[in-house]
């Protein structure tokens, strides 16, 4: 075993986890991991929520700032110091590595809940292929499958094995090749529903008719009525979280990714290349989201919040006619390969830092992470059934356990992060640190100004602020 790890060492150059081949299938990784559930259903109904075209461009504006910064941040640690979280975080600062460790443990809380969600989508997609789309139509159908201990367990326990295949391949041969295939398909599929989603039109029982093009103005135009100063701080914060969950960044996802990047690789490009494939899709998922249910069910559909993808969507679908089947069918399938893709970049992620820490080769390791995370997802699965719970969060919601993960994870743990990430960087170690790790080999860093600004000022400060809300100090 121990022999096999070095030769792999040699023959790779410096990762013994492996590389990617070069700048592209790096993007495509990365944006496999930070294209998931958070774009397709999430950027669509807080756009919907928050005033449309005004969400829209508070997002694109924190995107090339906020998320440029991060995302930034994260892949050139992972690069400069060849090591995941825990470690690397070490190597800046011996005494920060307790930051490390805390970021390794976001990935290893998401873990526990993204297969279940990959498991409702591939219940999904199996309900469209034998044509009980009408079924999943009717009200108390997706409550009924969430709350039937077997189904619910076997589907996250699908979902979990096929992520636990492409880890199990590598980074080159399993991650990379997944992503090389995937993300472009999900890309023209996505485009061809949001055109579809353009020519729909339908007269409801009071004799008024909807067309697509009517619901994209919906999405699109900024809607500034009755906007506060409190409610458009409001929007902010929303879009901030976002972006956060929507780049994966703050959880080690993209360090881990970062130290599979060669020298070569010009980051800055990347990270542009990235962002546009992450905001892309948001933005078109939204195209064929709101005007569908626009179309169907008026401005009353826009507030289903969270139930969107399993509640609504399945009734659009069963509107359509005999086409929405197929419809439905594509679209669960796209859900899927962006759940799949996302869920793989959690779970390597994990494996990166254990492999490092006990020293073990990968597939040992990604055997011994399924073991345990079957066992885990089965009960986050049964949280709404054997396991069921009412616990309160501290943003005034009631939740079960998968909420209460999510919460931990996402609300909590990443501005937490970010703000003391921030803090190392922009005042201990110096963003000089992180500009000649993306300038390497006289790659040009055309935002350097930017990023240095905002990691020292701008970043800590909002992330604070981000922090203290979502412990419900700020109130709500
Ligand atoms: N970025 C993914 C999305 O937009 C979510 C995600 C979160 C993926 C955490 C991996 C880890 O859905």
């Amino acid at each position: 075993m121990l022999s096999m790890a070095s030769s792999e060492k040699k023959a790779r150059g410096k990762h013994s986890a492996g590389n990617f081949t070069g700048q592209i299938g790096f993007v495509l990784a990365a944006a496999g991991s930070a294209v998931g559930v958070g774009n397709l259903w999430r950027f669509p109904y807080l756009a919907a929520k928050d005033g449309g075209g005004l969400f829209i461009i508070v997002y694109i504006v924190l995107a090339v700032t906020f998320g440029f910064t991060l995302l930034t941040s994260d892949i050139a640690i992972g690069r400069r110091t060849g090591k995941n979280s825990i470690n690397a975080y070490a190597e800046m600062r011996p005494r920060w590595k307790f930051l490390g460790i805390l970021t390794f443990l976001v990935p290893v809380i998401i873990m526990t809940y993204y297969a279940v969600i990959g498991g409702w989508i591939t219940k999904y997609i199996t309900v469209y292929l034998t044509g009980s789309g009408l079924e999943a139509a009717e009200d108390g159908y997706f409550t009924g499958f969430i709350t039937s201990p077997g189904p619910a367990s076997v589907f996250a326990v699908i979902f979990m094995l096929m992520t636990a295949f492409v880890v199990y391949n590598g980074v080159e041969q399993g991650i990379e090749k997944l992503s090389r295939i995937l993300m472009p398909v999900l890309l023209v599929m996505i485009i061809a529903i949001a055109i579809f989603a353009m020519t729909l039109h339908h007269t409801d029982d009071s004799g008024v008719t909807r067309t697509g093009l009517q619901g994209l103005l919906v999405y699109l135009k900024p809607d500034f009525t009755g906007l506060t100063l409190r409610r458009f701080l409001q929007i902010l914060l929303d879009a901030m979280s976002q972006i956060f969950f929507s780049l994966s960044v703050s959880m080690g996802i993209m360090i881990t990714y970062g130290s599979y990047v060669k020298k070569e690789v010009d980051i800055n490009a990347s990270v542009r290349q990235i962002e546009w494939f992450d905001t892309g899709i948001a933005l078109l998922a939204g195209v064929m989201i709101i005007p569908s249910i626009f179309v169907f069910e008026g401005m009353d559909g826009m507030n289903s919040g969270p139930g969107l993808m399993f509640v609504s969507l399945p009734k659009v679908f069963a509107a359509m006619g005999g086409i929405g089947q197929f419809v439905g069918l594509g679209f669960f399938l796209m859900a899927a390969f962006a759940a799949l893709t996302s869920c793989v970049s959690v779970l390597e992620a994990i494996a990166a830092n254990c492999m490092e820490i006990f020293h073990t080769e990968r597939r040992r390791t990604t055997l011994v992470l399924t073991v345990i995370y079957t066992i885990a997802s089965v009960v986050i699965a049964l949280g709404y059934s054997v396991f069921y719970v009412e616990l309160p969060l501290p943003n005034g919601s009631i939740g079960q356990i998968l909420d209460v993960m999510d919460y931990i994870s996402n609300s909590f743990m990443m501005p937490f992060i970010s703000l003391l990430s921030s803090i190392l960087i922009g005042w201990i170690v110096g963003s000089k640190w992180i500009t000649d790790e993306v300038e390497y080999g006289g790659k040009r860093f055309g935002l350097k100004g930017l990023y240095k600004v905002m990691i020292r000022y701008i970043v800590p400060v909002i992330m604070l602020i981000l922090f203290l809300q979502s412990t419900g100090i700020l109130g709500h």
